[in-house]
């Protein structure tokens, strides 16, 4: 038998019940109608291509959406760029297409501005524009930012992150050679990272075409960014070749495809690279006539003291000191791989970045100017040990182990190029 006190207990805690599951159902009502009307919102918003009320958007996302806004490179007017740049007083330097000037905005940001040769024509205003697009939206720590640009009937330009110690060539080959054989080193890995990075990783393969010292830019820190690839040519990842008319890159870096009726690829790049490699290692231009014949072309006279064992002399006359011995063998290894004269002999730029940073084993390079002592009739000793990467087999994808191929003669003489 239940007691009256019971009874009433009973009635409170069912009483409490009931109130709590009104209170659940309204919340949950009330928060479903939030819900879809948010929802509703947005969906509205983003069917019209406009952004929802600003009450909608919280303040991260607005950040976010700045953040966003700003990965596009920007429209400049010519009247904003002479300001900037004091009306294109301070001259950095100039090359085959344009002149490039110091510049500074309101907000104190640096900048380098391109001013590019030759007249605006307004046919061409939408090409440029989608070039330029393209460009501004690659980042890599080692490529050179786009901000944006000006195309304007008097005025066709560039404007890139201002880089603080100029290029690469100033440091190689003037006064000024203070820096060590370590930060050279890591320049050149920085460099190897930029360019595998356009051949590998963008969406569509950009070709440099390119690459050479006075492209290579440097930051306060040293650090390395490749510049005009805005001059590069998109290439598409389905397209194995890109067909070029006329002449391209700058002679001594350009690869022997460039000017000859061959097939040109991402291997140009990669042989331009194998030049500049020399000319790090070295702290020397390619060419110098000033020095005697047998040292005029710094690239043969690496290979003969490479094919005659003459490493360690050929590391002293570098500078290069003990303690960097093995770095400096890897970097000569690296370049004469790099400049192969069969584009499907030369590494891709991953690989060049692993054989840099010492993951993984280099074999002995192959004679890269063989070709030309078969054509002048010379005996080519290193016929018979003649290694190659084979594209067609090896192209097919981008993963490390796909990157190391074997050719029969390889598998024969037991050589293996690398191991991941
Ligand atoms: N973003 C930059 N920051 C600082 N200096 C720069 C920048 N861009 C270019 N320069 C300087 O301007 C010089 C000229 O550059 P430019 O690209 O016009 O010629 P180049 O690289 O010698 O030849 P090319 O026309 O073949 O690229 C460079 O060597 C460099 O010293
Ligand atoms: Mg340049």
């Amino acid at each position: 038998m239940s007691s009256p006190g019971a009874t009433g207990n009973a009635a409170d805690s069912s009483g409490a019940t009931v109130y709590i599951i009104v209170i659940v159902v309204v919340v949950v009502v009330k928060v479903s109608i939030l819900v879809y009307v948010c929802h509703k919102r947005e969906q509205t918003g983003s069917n019209n291509n406009v952004y929802p009320d600003s009450q909608f958007l919280t303040l991260t996302m607005d950040r976010f959406l700045n953040d966003m806004e700003r990965e596009k490179p920007i429209r400049f007017t010519s009247q904003q760029l002479r300001i900037a740049t004091d009306n294109f007083t301070n001259l950095l330097g100039s090359g085959g297409f344009g002149a490039v000037y110091k510049g500074i905005f309101s907000n104190g940001t640096m900048v380098a501005v391109k001013v590019l040769y030759g007249n605006s024509d307004k046919r061409i205003e939408e090409q440029f524009m989608a070039e330029v697009s393209t460009i501004g939206r690659v980042h890599h720590f080692n490529l050179l930012r786009l901000y944006g640009f000006c195309f304007e009937r008097n005025l066709r330009a560039l404007v890139y992150e201002y880089m603080k110690n100029g290029s690469l060539d100033k440091f190689l080959f003037g006064e000024d050679k203070k820096l060590g054989f370590q930060r050279l080193q890591a320049i050149a890995v920085g460099t190897a990272k930029g360019i595998a990075y356009l051949h590998e990783e963008c969406q569509q393969r950009i070709i440099h075409y390119d690459i050479k010292p006075g492209n290579i830019l440097l930051d306060a820190n040293f650090f390395p960014k490749v510049a005009d690839f805005g001059l590069a040519k998109l290439c598409n990842r389905d397209n194995t070749h890109v067909t070029m008319t006329g002449g391209r890159g700058t002679p001594g870096y350009a690869a022997p495809e460039l000017w000859m009726p061959y097939p040109i690829t991402h291997k140009c790049d990669v042989y331009s690279f194998g030049m500049l490699l020399l000319e790090i290692i070295g702290k020397r231009r390619n060419l110098d006539r000033n020095l005697p014949e047998s040292q005029e072309w710094f690239p043969m006279w690496v290979w003969k003291k490479v094919e005659s064992g003459s490493v360690v002399e050929l590391m002293m006359v570098c500078g290069v000191d003990e303690e960097d011995r093995d770095m400096g063998e890897r970097m000569v290894k690296t370049a004469l791989w790099c400049i192969q004269h069969r584009p499907d002999s030369r590494p891709w730029m991953s690989m060049v970045v692993k054989m840099l940073e010492g993951a993984t084993e280099i074999h002995s390079p192959p004679n890269p100017f063989a070709a030309f002592l078969l054509e002048s009739g010379a005996p080519n000793k290193n016929n018979s040990t003649r290694t190659t990467w084979t594209d067609t087999s090896c192209d097919s994808g981008l993963s490390s182990s796909n990157l190391i191929c074997a050719t029969p003669v390889m598998r024969q003489y037991g050589i293996e190029m690398a191991s991941s």
